[in-house]
């Protein structure tokens, strides 16, 4: 039976990986996450044919309840709220090995007779495993807008409150380590983490929350190995280091990306959400508005046209206006492109995702150093709902809090078309010179209706 379990593992092992492959695509990501899940659900009948394994009907109704719960779910889920989905699922896997550590310090009972490796490995996973379930649901409920966005929390003494309950669950968990076997030692160990998890997460402001979700995912995977390695289980093991390795090498390119460091994420504070900028700082300056028909016109004129996608194309489901409108260029004898920000949108890869569902075409989708180039030969850049990844302060304002943000040279374009809805501001808080430029001109609305009308337009032409 045991070469049969090991034998399958090694399958799904191998699935995983290539899984995992498959998602630096957007052409081979939905295959990749199909390979990896029937990985997974071999790895979980390997598991099953354990011997000892004896408690058939509870493990059913958990697949039962899990299959109900996640299915829907899963299916139902917005692009734009996939981020909170996945801060849940995530947090629920941290939750999940906490618990493990709670069942075998009740088993022991608390975990003594066990070698060292296996009550460190336990009380690493308790406390891990705890913050990362509370913090996911933190996150979860910032993003679900349950929680207010805004960073909450304690100001400079933020700091001194969470160092002080770190040290609390590291005491408790070495009176544990030491022999100590009340039960009401591993709850508090639990607890002190749960309120370490909130009080981590709450100061930070909820557009910096992708990040903080990758971050737990991360923790999520290095406390599920650290209960495979106390469990001697290497389905654990190696599905909890992929995740613990993935997340962390995303967590680290997403703040990168964003020219942040991943304490400065941490310590919170960071993003404000869509306050009005325009002439905030006494300047007066003014924009240029134009209407659907002039853009229309504009465009229909250029060779070539630069899309350029950002967060307001997710929120206003723009995607596929945004091709119709691409095809009736196209058909004009426009050459039309997409510049893709890694982190335009509030996920990685939102933009390309959103794009890929409405059949843009993956060789139309450019990276940003592969289209920078491009933008100083381009007619027209369509900037849809994109703020911050377009803002040039980033590259010629050292008193930007974004400076350093590799951005898209959109101002390099000879005509910048701005579609959104108002002079907001974008994740960052701040205003975009871009918006000033006498090569700009504002198309403002919802970014649906304003492609659609340019559409409208088109076919009129
Ligand atoms: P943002 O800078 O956030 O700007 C989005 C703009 O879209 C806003 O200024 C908003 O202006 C407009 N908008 C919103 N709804 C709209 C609608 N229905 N129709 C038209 N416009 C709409 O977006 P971006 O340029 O994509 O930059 C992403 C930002 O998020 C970066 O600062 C990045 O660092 C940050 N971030 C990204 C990630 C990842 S992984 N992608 C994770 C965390 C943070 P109006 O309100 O005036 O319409």
């Amino acid at each position: 039976m045991n070469t049969l379990v090991t034998s399958l593992y090694i399958v799904a092992f191998a699935l995983f990986i290539y899984g995992l492959m498959g998602l630096t695509g957007p052409k081979t990501a939905v295959r990749g996450n199909w390979i990896a899940a029937v990985g997974m659900g071999i790895a979980l009948i390997a598991t099953l044919l354990l011997p000892g394994m004896s408690t058939w009907v509870l493990i059913l109704i958990g697949i039962v309840i899990g299959t109900l719960l996640g299915v829907p779910s899963a299916r139902q889920v917005k692009m734009t709220a996939m981020p909170q989905m996945v801060a849940l699922f995530n947090g629920v896997g941290g939750g999940a090995v906490a618990l493990i550590a709670w069942v075998e310090f009740r088993d022991a009972p608390g975990y003594v007779g066990h070698p060292t490796y296996f009550v460190v490995a336990s009380l690493f996973s308790a406390v891990v495993g705890s913050i990362s379930f509370w913090g996911s649901l933190i996150a979860y409920g910032k993003l679900q807008e349950i929680l207010p966005g805004r960073p909450i929390g304690l100001g400079r003494a933020q700091i001194g409150l969470n160092a002080l309950l770190l040290v609390a669950a590291i005491v408790l968990a070495v009176v544990i380590g030491t022999g100590g076997t009340s039960e009401l030692l591993i709850v508090g160990v639990l607890l002190i983490a749960a309120v370490l998890g909130v009080m981590v997460v709450l100061p930070i402001g909820g557009a910096d929350m992708p990040v903080v979700i990758s971050l737990l995912n991360a923790f999520t995977g290095l406390a599920a190995a650290a209960t495979g390695l106390a469990l001697s289980n290497t389905a654990m093991i190696v599905a909890g280091m992929i995740v613990g390795a993935s997340g962390s090498i995303l967590t680290d390119q997403m703040a990168k990306a964003m020219n942040r460091s991943i304490p400065s994420i941490v310590a919170g504070g960071f993003g404000g959400s869509g306050t009005a900028v325009g002439g905030a700082d006494g300047v007066d300056r003014t924009v240029k508005s134009t209407s659907a028909a002039d853009a229309a016109i504009q465009m229909a004129y250029a060779e070539q046209v630069v899309v350029v996608p950002g967060y307001g194309m997710a929120v206003a489901q723009a995607q596929h206006a945004v091709k119709d409108m691409a095809k009736l260029l196209e058909a004009k004898g426009v050459t039309v492109k997409y510049a893709i920000h890694p982190v335009a949108g509030r996920m990685p890869g939102h933009m390309n995702v959103l794009l890929a569902e409405a059949d843009v075409p993956y060789e139309s989708l450019k990276e940003m150093d592969d289209i920078n180039g491009e933008f100083a030969r381009t007619d027209v850049a369509l900037v849809i709902g994109a703020n911050d990844v377009t803002n040039p302060a980033a590259r010629n304002d050292s008193s930007s809090p974004i400076y350093g943000m590799p951005i898209l040279n959109v101002d390099e374009a000879h005509n910048v078309i701005v579609l959104k809805r108002s002079m907001n501001s974008g994740f960052a808080g701040i205003d975009n010179p871009l918006f000033y430029s006498d090569r700009t001109s504002m198309l403002f609305g919802d970014a649906k209706k304003s492609v659609s009308e340019v559409t409208e337009e088109l076919k009129a032409l």
